[in-house]
């Protein structure tokens, strides 16, 4: 692929007209950074900090965007619930027409809280257990993603005994690389996800074989914030052959990619320049766009409905971070920015050196310097950014880690015994926390003192 000589990030070279519009709706306004039509500094105020912040119109416009340029399929988006599961996330997306792709029944309930329709679901997870597989099954969900075989046999018998027929797909592993980060890849033969390709029809013979199973489609998922087409387009010409079998033998109606589509995190906002968003430089490394020009050609003649489980790109650029600088301390090595969100509330830069653009509520005109940002939590990995030049802050300035709308609450802790953060969803100019942050009361619930 083509790099740009200045930034030396990936560029278009394929004659394809690029696509310009900004992945998310955070921009500075009079200096000071602004959501949609709201005023973060104003907004912080009332919130305080930390405190996670939603652009609802980003939401939407990733949705459509995605929706649109999937037109040429029947097909269905299954938001994967995982990513971010606030009840008004799901709202806003079930209204924009969306299904779920969820793990775990907890999931399962969020999305009925949210009105969203079980048989619009689609159920994942190498773990299910019969507790799960039952609720799912008297909820009436779309189907189960099947990842081994002893779960066959356990969806089966457990349809059998609520005197039910079990929607199923085998999730198949089509052994390609996605070309992300260790921990998020999932398509190779190494990962714990699916089975083989070698041994699917095997698999589907078995559950054609199984009184209580309906087969109604295939799935796969290659992994999860993947920056090019190829390896997507790789995945479903693997798996082409096999569908169009399964498609033949068996009267299969889907076949779900699973989801993985990248976005952008590098930098995220670049000072709020919207020149920026029209530069050559822009990192547009993957685009819905992209993404469905490469796969449609290849899905488009199985004549099948096609699902996607999105997650990061509905929610990922549309999110931010809200904190606040507790102390500034310096020693000969570096400068430490302490701020008062920590790892607990946002474990992607630990986790997998995930990288979030810090930017300050109120821009400074101060000439960057290197330094660190960490949290409070009592680990090393608690760090937000590591030598990375960031404008210089003081106390009690505010700072966005940027993108942080995907794995960002949802995998938060209460570890330290600090508190779950309030999430925020904006919408034009209004704002509403659609989450409390907890109370010190809430740290203990449960708790006891025998
Ligand atoms: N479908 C399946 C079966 C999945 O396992 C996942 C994500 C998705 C769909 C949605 O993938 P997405 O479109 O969001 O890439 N916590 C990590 C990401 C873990 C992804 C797990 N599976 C991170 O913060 O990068």
């Amino acid at each position: 692929m083509a790099r740009s000589r200045k930034s030396g990030r990936p560029i278009d070279t394929k004659g394809r007209q690029p696509h310009f519009l900004p992945v998310h709706l955070f921009s500075y306004h009079d200096g000071v950074l602004h959501c949609e039509g709201v005023n973060l500094e104003e907004l912080a105020d009332q919130t305080g900090t930390p405190a996670y912040v939603y652009s609802a119109e980003t939401i939407r416009g990733n949705f459509r965007r995605l929706d649109a340029a999937l037109k040429p399929l029947d097909h269905l988006i299954c938001y994967a619930v995982k990513a971010n599961s606030n009840l008004a996330v799901l709202d806003l997306l079930r209204r924009e027409g969306a299904g779920f792709d969820i793990v775990s029944e907890g999931e399962l309930f969020r999305v009925q809280r949210a009105g969203g329709d079980p048989a619009k679901c689609t159920f994942a997870g190498v773990a299910k257990t019969a507790d799960e597989i039952t609720a799912a099954l008297r909820a009436g969900i779309h189907s189960f993603n099947v990842e081994s075989e002893p779960e066959l046999e356990r969806i089966n018998d457990i349809a059998g005994s609520l005197g039910l027929k079990a929607p199923i797909a085998v999730r198949v592993n089509p052994d390609v690389d996605a070309k992300t980060h260790k921990y998020i890849s999932t398509g190779k033969s190494l990962n714990k996800f699916g089975i083989g390709l070698d041994r699917a029809a095997e698999v589907y013979a078995r559950a054609a074989e199984l009184p209580h199973l309906h087969l109604r489609g295939v799935q796969t998922h290659i992994g999860s914030q993947i920056l090019e087409p190829e390896p997507f387009a790789e995945a479903a010409a693997k798996l082409v052959p096999l569908v169009e079998s399964l498609r033949d033998s068996y009267g299969i109606e889907f076949f779900s990619i699973g989801g993985g589509v990248g976005i952008v995190y590098d930098p995220a906002l670049a000072s709020g320049d919207p020149a920026w968003w029209q530069s050559a430089d822009h990192p547009r490394r993957i685009t819905p766009e992209d993404y469905a020009a490469a796969i449609v050609p290849i899905l488009q003649p199985l004549g099948l409905r096609i699902l996607f489980e999105p997650g990061r790109f509905m929610v990922g650029n549309a999110g931010v971070l809200l904190s606040t600088v507790q102390y500034v301390k310096t020693n000969p090595a570096k400068t430490f920015t302490i701020v008062d969100a920590g790892m607990n509330d946002l474990i992607r830069p630990a986790l997998y050196e995930g990288y979030h653009e810090v930017v300050p509520l109120r821009q400074t005109g101060r000439e960057p310097a290197v330094m660190d940002v960490v949290g409070p939590v009592c680990e090393s990995g608690d760090f937000f950014a590591q030598d990375r030049e960031v404008p210089p802050l003081a106390e009690n300035d505010r700072i966005a880690l940027m993108s942080a709308g995907a794995y960002g609450f949802v995998m938060a802790s209460n570890y330290n015994s600090r508190p779950l953060l309030p999430e925020v969803l904006v919408e034009g100019e209004k704002w509403t926390v659609v989450r409390q942050r907890q109370t010190l009361e809430d740290l203990v619930q449960g708790e006891s003192i025998p």
